[in-house]
């Protein structure tokens, strides 16, 4: 009998053609809408590997409930929803989706500090509503972005594609990592920081670190009052690096100027959400890697993994 493979989305037949040859699919049958708890549980019972989103908790009680698991692959560079530490103990494979996703995020993240650093929704929003009656010397005047400095926190494959970007602008990129990167020092002309340096320099702090034990909350109200009050903090990486009412108290108390925020701590968020409504925040739904070639990249890459480890026994982009 071949393996069953649990797929929680619907995912297009191009991108898991692979694992046809290899295992019995089963998927949930919805693009937009998560699979309920319940179903997953009792539908995944019997599987041997499963392709999972990041709106999936991949957690103690989905273990104990699947006696034949092996591997489960996530649709995402990041997989925080997963726990990793008792996959380990219990032998379970876990792989992300890296490299694919790298270019299409880091255009994201820069384009959403643009955007936020020259008010393009609202410039786009004004016109639309037929506000634009004539040209006015500071109408939708924003702040720079050419010229000025980066500080990036999170120097992995994204911070380093945003830093080539920044350096296209002629900006001055510091970063600061868990380790330090000298090949990136050398090749981009970034400079190493203290977290403390970088939030007290930086005119745009870009948040791309993955979320850990230790950068859980690490934007709080400490950091935000160490910026400088003319900064804009970008978060594209998860939302629980910030605490959420510190960052409203410092973009509502002229702490800080601005924030692109593409993540949320808990996602989705509604229109109503004190930090959406606020003028000088840009918020979009967590698309940093949402280009059509990327997603299906990532798709694909996930199917892969579990093809691979199927066939082989040694999945492509294993965590760890
Ligand atoms: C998306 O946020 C990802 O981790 O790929
Ligand atoms: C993810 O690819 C990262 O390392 O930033």
């Amino acid at each position: 009998m071949k393996p069953l493979v649990y797929i929680t989305r619907l995912l297009p037949e191009e991108a898991i053609e692979s694992l046809k040859d290899v295992a019995t699919i089963k998927m949930w049958d919805k693009p937009d809408i998560p699979v309920p708890r319940d179903v997953l549980l009792s539908e995944a019972k019997e599987a041997t590997a499963l392709l999972t989103m990041l709106t999936e908790q991949v957690d103690e009680e989905l273990f104990n409930q699947m006696n034949n698991l092996k591997i489960v692959a996530n649709m995402a560079v990041g997989y925080d929803n997963i726990n990793v530490k008792l996959a380990h103990e219990k032998d379970v494979v876990i792989t992300n989706t890296p490299d694919v996703l790298t270019d299409t995020t880091a255009d994201l993240t820069f384009a959403l500090l643009m955007a936020t650093a020259r008010k393009l929704p609202e410039a786009a929003t004004y016109i639309k509503q037929n506000q634009w009656t004539t040209w006015s010397p500071f109408q939708l005047a924003g702040t720079d972005v050419h010229h000025k400095t980066i500080g990036i926190f999170g120097m992995g494959r994204i911070g380093e594609a945003v830093a080539k970007r920044a350096r296209g602008f002629d900006m001055t990129v510091l970063y600061h990592n868990r380790s330090r990167k000298p090949e990136v020092e050398k090749e981009l002309g970034a400079t190493y920081c203290s977290f403390n340096g970088l939030l007290e320099l930086s005119d745009f702090l870009v948040c791309l670190a993955p979320l850990t034990e230790e950068t859980k909350g690490i934007f709080n109200e400490n950091a935000f009052q160490k910026m400088k009050q003319s900064a804009i903090f970008i978060n594209a990486s998860r939302g629980a690096l910030v605490n959420e009412e510190a960052l409203y108290h410092a973009l509502t108390n002229g702490e800080i100027r601005g924030a692109g925020l593409d993540v949320f701590e808990k996602e989705p968020v509604s229109a109503d959400h004190p930090l959406v409504k606020l003028d000088n925040v840009v918020a979009l739904p967590h698309i940093g890697s949402a280009s059509y070639e990327t997603r299906m990249k990532m798709a694909t890459l996930a199917a892969n993994n579990i093809y691979a480890f199927l066939k082989e026994g040694k999945a492509i982009t294993p965590v760890y």
